[in-house]
């Protein structure tokens, strides 16, 4: 199978203590493979430290964070800032979740900031981007879809060698155990594809962008995604933050 990303986000599921034992876990059965797909653990910002050490030094599991403030420093009580991401050793950074659109009112036009921010810091960001039930509904996924990606990450300017993933997740399969079918999974990758390919070009889009799907995915329909070319990776909330599920889609990947 083509080299495809796993991204875990243990959101705000695990205790320090339990972020550790989970990715002493995974470190060990890593080991034990070869060939690993591409896998990026999101903690919790205080597990990153922690976690960090635990993983380092395998060479196909990296480190991200689960946000990142739109401000580089200052007098921002209770931001967590890029450079502080990237000195320990996050290379990844999940932005604009659903969850923190939802729970803390993130909005398009300060998310495009934090991805600004992370890019300018050399993190990758990972701009989420979807529709809720009430948006599919009346029918409008793909404008919704399509207006998320180009007011978060529609006026970019990465440098060479920098990619930015965009992760479509649709908000009303989040953590329902029900993911939406490969095919409609895909026809929002063409949605956000030809949304980048219209404000930059064909070559910049291959070279800098990704776009990755999440909502609900398990071991057992992974390997529905990954079947699809556009489809670059996942982004797991539920099933990566327990041993044996995480374990479990990484089989499906070998
Ligand atoms: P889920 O979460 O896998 O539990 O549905 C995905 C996400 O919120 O990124």
């Amino acid at each position: 199978m083509q080299s495809k990303i796993i991204i875990a986000n243990w959101k705000a599921y695990l205790s320090i203590v339990e972020s550790e034992e989970l990715a002493k876990e995974i470190y060990d059965f890593a080991k034990s493979k070869k060939d690993l797909p591409k896998i990026i653990i999101c903690p919790s910002f205080p597990a990153l430290p922690s976690v960090g050490k635990i993983l380092c030094g395998r060479k196909n599991i990296k480190l991200g964070a689960q946000n990142a403030s739109w401000c580089e420093r200052g007098a921002y009580t209770g931001e967590v800032i890029a450079p502080c991401l990237g000195e320990l050793g996050c290379e990844f950074v999940i932005l604009g979740h659903s969850e923190r659109r939802k729970h803390f009112n993130e909005k398009n036009p300060d998310i495009n900031q934090r991805v600004k921010m992370a890019l300018q810091n050399n993190l990758t960001p990972i701009v989420c981007v979807g529709e809720t039930r009430e948006e599919k509904q009346a029918g409008q996924r793909d404008d919704v879809v399509r207006a998320q990606v180009i007011e978060c990450a529609g006026d970019l300017d990465p440098e060479p060698g920098q990619k930015i993933i965009i992760a479509y997740e649709p908000v009303w399969v989040i953590g329902t155990g029900q993911a939406v079918a490969p095919e409609d999974a895909e026809h929002s990758h063409q949605v956000i594809k030809q949304a980048l390919v219209d404000k930059y070009s064909e070559s910049e889009y291959n070279t800098h962008f990704q776009i990755i799907y999440g909502g609900s995915v398990g071991a057992g329909n992974l390997k529905g995604f990954f079947e699809k070319d556009i489809i670059a990776g996942v982004l797991v909330g539920g099933a990566s933050a327990k041993a044996q599920s995480l374990k479990q889609l990484i089989e499906v990947c070998l």
